[in-house]
C-alpha cells in the first residue's frame, strides 16, 4: 500500500462532495440485505405489542398476510418465522413441534400461497415448544445432545414438508447439521437449504425475544451449556468449520453488533455466506435511544445495518428489515 503524506495527500478531497463520497464507497446496504424476523401467534384478529420492543408484534394468522404484504411489495428476499406456543400446547419434550398442522407449518403454508416469491427461514429449536425454554431435551437437570438432534431432525422435516426453504437450527447441539442434512436428503428434499446459526453465544442481548415468545418466564437456568461463551472466537471458527463439513449452505453469527469481530473473521477465513442477526436486544437498545428522542432513527438504523456489510456480512436479519428497506426506498 502506497501512503501519500499531507499536504499531497489529502483524504477529506474524497469526502467534500456528494458525488466522490459514492463513487470511492466501499460498502453498499440494499434491500437484497434484509431478512425479516417475524413473530405469529394463535387466535384470530389478535396483533399484540412485544413491550420490549417498540413496533413489533405478534400477529394471528387471519392478520399475517396484511402484516407481510409490505415485506413484498418493498421485495425484502426472506422472513425469518418465530411460533408463539402457548403454555398449555408446551411440554417436556416439545411435542408441538413434530406436528404438522401446528402454527409454524399453518403460517408456513398460508404464506406460500400468498406470497410465493418471498424465501422462508424456519428456526429449528425447541425453544419456542417446551414447558423448560430450553432448545433440547433435558435429562437429570442437563439438555442432552443426541436425543436432541433425533428430536430435532424430525423438526427441520415437518417445516420443510409445510414449505419452509430454509431450515436454520439454532439450538447449538453438535453434528445436528449433519443429521438434518441426511434427513432432508433422504426424504428427497435435496434443494431445501440450511443456514446454521453456527455461532451463536449464550448472550443477554435475547432478552426481550424471549419477552415475546413467552419463553423467557419458563426459562430454567441459562444455555451455557450449549450456547457459546462470549469470550470465545476461534471456538467460533472451529463451529462453522464442522458446520460446513456437516452441509450448511449458509452460516451465522449471533448476536450482531458486539460480535462485529466474528462475522469479520468467519467471511474472511471461509468465504462462505454468512450471516448476522442483529437480535432483539439490539432493536430494544436503540429503539429505547430513538425513542427518547436521543438517537436519530432513520440514520442510526441504516448506519448498524451498513456495519455489517462493513463486517462481511452477506445478509441480516433483522427487525428494522421494513423500516431499513423503505428508508433504502427514498434514497
Ligand atoms: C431460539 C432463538 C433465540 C433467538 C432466535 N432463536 C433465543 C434463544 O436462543 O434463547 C433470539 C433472537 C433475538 O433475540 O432476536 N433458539
Amino acid at each position: 500500500m502506497t501512503i501519500g503524506r499531507f499536504p499531497n495527500t489529502r483524504l477529506r478531497r474524497n469526502r467534500r462532495d456528494s458525488f466522490t463520497r459514492r463513487l470511492v464507497r466501499e460498502t453498499t446496504l440494499t434491500t437484497d440485505d434484509l431478512i425479516w424476523p417475524i413473530f405469529i401467534t394463535e387466535g384470530t384478529g389478535v396483533e399484540t405489542d412485544v413491550a420490549s420492543m417498540p413496533g413489533v408484534k405478534r400477529v394471528s394468522l387471519d392478520r399475517l398476510a396484511a402484516h407481510v404484504a409490505p415485506a413484498a411489495e418493498l421485495d425484502i428476499p426472506a422472513l425469518a418465522l418465530f411460533p408463539i406456543t402457548p403454555p398449555e400446547l408446551r411440554d417436556e419434550k416439545g411435542t408441538e413441534a413434530m406436528d404438522p398442522d401446528n402454527l409454524m407449518c399453518r403460517a408456513a403454508r398460508l404464506l406460500k400461497q400468498e406470497f410465493p416469491e418471498i424465501g422462508l427461514i424456519g428456526d429449528v429449536a425447541l425453544d419456542p415448544y417446551t414447558s423448560h425454554g430450553h432448545d433440547g431435551l433435558i435429562v437429570d437437570g442437563y439438555v442432552v445432545n443426541d436425543p436432541s438432534v433425533a428430536v430435532l431432525k424430525d423438526l427441520a422435516l415437518n417445516q420443510a414438508a409445510a414449505g419452509i426453504d430454509i431450515i436454520a437450527p439454532s439450538d447449538m447441539m453438535d453434528g445436528r447439521i449433519g443429521t438434518i442434512r441426511e434427513t432432508l436428503d433422504a426424504q428427497g428434499m435435496v434443494d431445501t437449504r440450511i443456514m446454521s446459526y453456527a455461532v451463536k453465544y449464550a448472550s443477554a442481548f435475547y432478552g426481550p425475544f424471549r419477552d415475546a415468545l413467552g419463553s423467557g418466564g419458563l426459562l430454567k437456568g441459562d444455555k451455557k451449556t450449549y450456547q457459546m461463551d462470549p469470550a470465545n472466537s476461534e471456538e467460533a471458527l472451529r463451529e462453522v468449520a464442522l458446520d460446513l463439513a456437516e452441509g450448511a449452505d449458509m452460516v451465522m453469527v449471533k448476536p450482531g453488533m458486539p460480535y462485529l469481530d466474528i462475522i469479520q473473521k468467519v467471511r474472511e477465513k471461509f468465504a462462505v455466506p454468512t450471516f448476522a442477526y442483529q437480535v432483539s436486544g439490539e432493536y430494544a437498545m436503540m429503539m429505547a435511544a430513538i425513542q427518547n428522542g436521543w438517537l436519530d432513527r432513520d440514520r442510526t438504523i441504516l448506519e448498524s445495518l451498513l456495519s455489517f456489510k462493513r463486517a462481511g456480512a452477506n445478509g441480516i436479519l433483522t427487525y428494522f428489515a421494513v423500516d431499513a428497506a423503505r428508508l433504502l426506498l427514498k434514497g
